[in-house]
C-alpha cells in the first residue's frame, strides 16, 4: 500500500514538474536522488542497477552530474517499462509493488475464469485493438505511422479466434462497456494528446506480450484443452518485432521534452485501470 501512494505521490509531482533538467543547476553533493525526481522516495535505496550505474555526467551539463530518472540511461522504453512493472503486484509480476485490489490482480494459477468471461475479454480486446490499429492508420499525429505494420497487431487474430469461438457453437457478445470505454478514451487522446497515446499503445502491446501469453497458457489450460489461440502467436520473431517497436519508441520521444516523457508516463496508470477492467472479464 506504501508503495502505491508514494508511486501517486511522484505522480503528482510528474504533473507539475518543478525542474528542467537542463536549466536547474543540480548540487552534486545534494543527497543521490533529486527532491523532484519522479521516483525518489520509492527508490532511494531501490533503484534498479542500470540506473545506478547509469548516474554518469550529462554532455549537457559538462562537469555538472545530472541525475537520472529510473531507466533513462538505457532510453525511453526502459522508462516506461519502470513505471509499468510497479503498478503490477507481487503476485502478477516480481517486480510488482501494488497491493492486491481485484480478482485480476492475484495470481493467475489461482484465477477462476470462464469461457463467457473470456469470450468478452476477446471481443473487448479486438475492440481495443481495433481502435489501436486505425489510430496508427489514419497517423493524425505524423509519429504514429512509426507503428504502422509493426507486426505486434492483433486485430486481425483476434478476429479469427472469435470466428473459432462461433464455429465450436458459442454465442458471441457484443463489446462490452470496459473496452467501449477505453476505445472511446484511445480514440480522444490520439487526437489531441500523442505523448498519453503512445503509452497506451506501449502499454497494450506490451503486457500482451509479457503477462498477456502467461494468461493466454493458463486459460487455455483451464478452459480450452490447451487449444492455443491465434491471439498468442506472431509472425516471425516476436522478441525481434519488440525490440523494433522499442527502438521506434525511443526514437519518437527522443524530440520530446522531459515535461512530455513525464507526462507520457503518468498516463501508465490509467492504462493499467482500462486493461485491468477488460481482464476483469474474464473472471466474470
Ligand atoms: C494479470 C495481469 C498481469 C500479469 C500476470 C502480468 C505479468 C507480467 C510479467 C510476468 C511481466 C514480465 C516481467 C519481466 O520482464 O520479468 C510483465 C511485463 C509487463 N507488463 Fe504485465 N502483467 C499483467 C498485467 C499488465 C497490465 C494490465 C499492463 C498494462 C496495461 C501490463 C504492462 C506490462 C508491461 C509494459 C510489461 C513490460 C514488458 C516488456 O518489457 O517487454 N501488465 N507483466
Amino acid at each position: 500500500m506504501a508503495s502505491l501512494t508514494l508511486i501517486s505521490q511522484s505522480h503528482t509531482l510528474l504533473r507539475k514538474p518543478s525542474f528542467s533538467p537542463s536549466a536547474t543547476p543540480l548540487n552534486p553533493s545534494s543527497s543521490f536522488i533529486p527532491r523532484v525526481f519522479p521516483f525518489s522516495k520509492t527508490q532511494s535505496f531501490k533503484l534498479p542497477r542500470m540506473a545506478t550505474k547509469s548516474y554518469v555526467v550529462s554532455a549537457s551539463t559538462a562537469e555538472m552530474p545530472r541525475k537520472r530518472y529510473p531507466g533513462e540511461a538505457k532510453g525511453f522504453v526502459e522508462e516506461m517499462r519502470f513505471v509499468a512493472m510497479k503498478l503490477h503486484t507481487k503476485e502478477q509480476a516480481k517486480e510488482g509493488e501494488k497491493e492486491v485490489k481485484q480478482p485480476e490482480e492475484r495470481s493467475v494459477r489461482q484465477w477462476e475464469p470462464t469461457v463467457d468471461g473470456y469470450l468478452k475479454f476477446l471481443v473487448d480486446s479486438k475492440l481495443v485493438y481495433d481502435t489501436l490499429e486505425s489510430i496508427v492508420d489514419k497517423a493524425t499525429f505524423p509519429i504514429y505511422s512509426e507503428f504502422k505494420n509493426t507486426g505486434l497487431e492483433r486485430s486481425e487474430k483476434l478476429a479469427s479466434d472469435i470466428k473459432w469461438f462461433k464455429e465450436q457453437g458459442y454465442a458471441i457478445p457484443g463489446p462490452s462497456s470496459p473496452g467501449v470505454t477505453y476505445a472511446d478514451y484511445l480514440k480522444e487522446i490520439s487526437e489531441n494528446d500523442p505523448q498519453a497515446f503512445i503509452c497506451h499503445f506501449y502499454n497494450t502491446y506490451f503486457a500482451h506480450s509479457a503477462g498477456g501469453r502467461m494468461i493466454g497458457r493458463k486459460v487455455a489450460e483451464k478452459l480450452l484443452n490447451k487449444e492455443e489461440l491465434e491471439f498468442y502467436k506472431w509472425d516471425g520473431d516476436l522478441s525481434q518485432l519488440l525490440q523494433n517497436v522499442r527502438d521506434k519508441l525511443n526514437k519518437v520521444s527522443e524530440s520530446w521534452t522531459r515535461e512530455e516523457k513525464n507526462h507520457c508516463l503518468e498516463e501508465t496508470e490509467k492504462s493499467f485501470e482500462h486493461s485491468g477492467d477488460i481482464l476483469r472479464l474474464i473472471l466474470s
